[in-house]
């Protein structure tokens, strides 16, 4: 194996790190460095009911997670869950500075950011966040609306209160217009990124020129929810060979392309083994593009499917 190279910071160009004793931080486009593991409290921690009473499972769960070294959290106004994950931020002790905080804002109409961001960072129980996102692009009827949308978000990155803003589920043209009028540019972009849906058109490359980093959430959706693909076989071989999970693989996959993965978990052993293997690994650029020409026999998209055509591979 090869050791870090001292000094070595990925950032959004897509260099690969090297493998380490711990999970690297990416560096973004406004100097501030974004831990490349993520823990969701999306999905599988989505709060439906209830929000008068907190949800003690959630909170048990993230609890666990920080206290294994989770320490970017991705969270959500829309996962209904912001009370709980705030309430596992106080339990879990962990100083703030520590922590990576992501929130984001669904653009509810008839309602301001700065209202939907104040009331966000009162449930979570701080007085910043690391990142704060702009959840999806697809409530926008025009480009005007996206870049009016982008100037509230500017504004409270320049009130200190969110150390970096970013989008979610942009595609190029939502960037695009974004950055036709901004003055802070987005540092990030996390789109559904796995190997059976790697936005044909070149989204990825998109990035790169322009130094936007992209976040990769459901990266396990390969093994996960459509799992019987063609990838079975070649996750399964590399795993072997590295003595990791076919989980692991599909995971370092994202990052061994300098890609933040935003998983999660509500099984101890699986997140304390992701924490203890991920480092230890890194894919051979071979083994990258195996796996990406494979994925690209199948195409899957988990989330936000009644915005695409089924077979829209954007
Ligand atoms: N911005 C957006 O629009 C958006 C959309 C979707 C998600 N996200 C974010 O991304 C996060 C992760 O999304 P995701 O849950 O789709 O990610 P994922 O990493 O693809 O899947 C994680 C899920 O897979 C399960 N899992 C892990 N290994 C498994 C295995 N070997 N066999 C079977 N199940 C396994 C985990 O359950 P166990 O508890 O059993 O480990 C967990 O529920 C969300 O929580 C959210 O924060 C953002």
């Amino acid at each position: 194996m090869n050791s870090e190279t001292a000094g070595f910071q990925p950032d959004a160009s897509g260099t690969a790190p090297k493998q380490s004793e711990y999970i690297p931080h990416l560096k973004l486009s406004d100097g501030n460095e974004i831990p490349m593991l993520g823990y969701g409290l999306g999905t599988a921690k989505f709060k439906r009911s209830n929000f008068d009473q907190l949800d003690e499972k959630i909170i048990d769960d993230t609890v666990m997670a920080i206290k294994n070294g989770y320490y970017h959290l991705d969270g959500a106004e829309a996962y209904g869950n912001e009370a709980e994950l705030g309430a596992a931020i106080a339990r879990a002790g962990v100083p703030r500075s520590k922590l990576f905080i992501t929130a984001k804002t669904s653009c509810r109409s008839g309602e301001t950011i700065e209202t939907a961001f104040t009331r966000s960072l009162a449930k979570l129980g701080v007085d910043y966040v690391d990142l704060y996102l702009i959840h999806s692009p697809f409530w926008a009827q025009s480009p005007a609306d996206l870049q009016r949308r982008w100037a509230e978000m500017e504004a409270i990155k320049d009130s200190g209160r969110a150390r970096s803003i970013g989008v979610s589920n942009y595609l190029r043209e939502h960037l695009e217009a974004t950055l036709q009028t901004c003055r802070h540019r987005p540092v990030i972009n996390q789109i559904e990124y796995h190997p059976y849906l790697q936005h044909e058109g070149g989204l990825v490359a998109f990035h790169r020129e322009q130094g936007i980093a992209l976040a990769a959430y459901s990266p396990l959706t390969a093994v996960t929810k459509a799992a019987g693909g063609p990838l079975d076989g070649v996750y399964e071989r590399v795993a072997k060979k590295y003595g990791v999970t076919p989980g692991e693989v599909a995971i370092r996959w994202c990052i061994d392309q300098g890609i933040v993965a935003i998983t999660t978990s509500s099984n101890e052993e699986r997140l304390q083994g992701w924490m203890k293997r991920l480092p230890l690994f890194k894919l051979t650029p071979r083994e990258v593009e195996e796996i990406a020409e494979l994925g690209r026999e199948r195409h899957f998209r988990g989330f936000w499917k009644k915005e695409f055509e089924e077979d829209d591979r954007r």
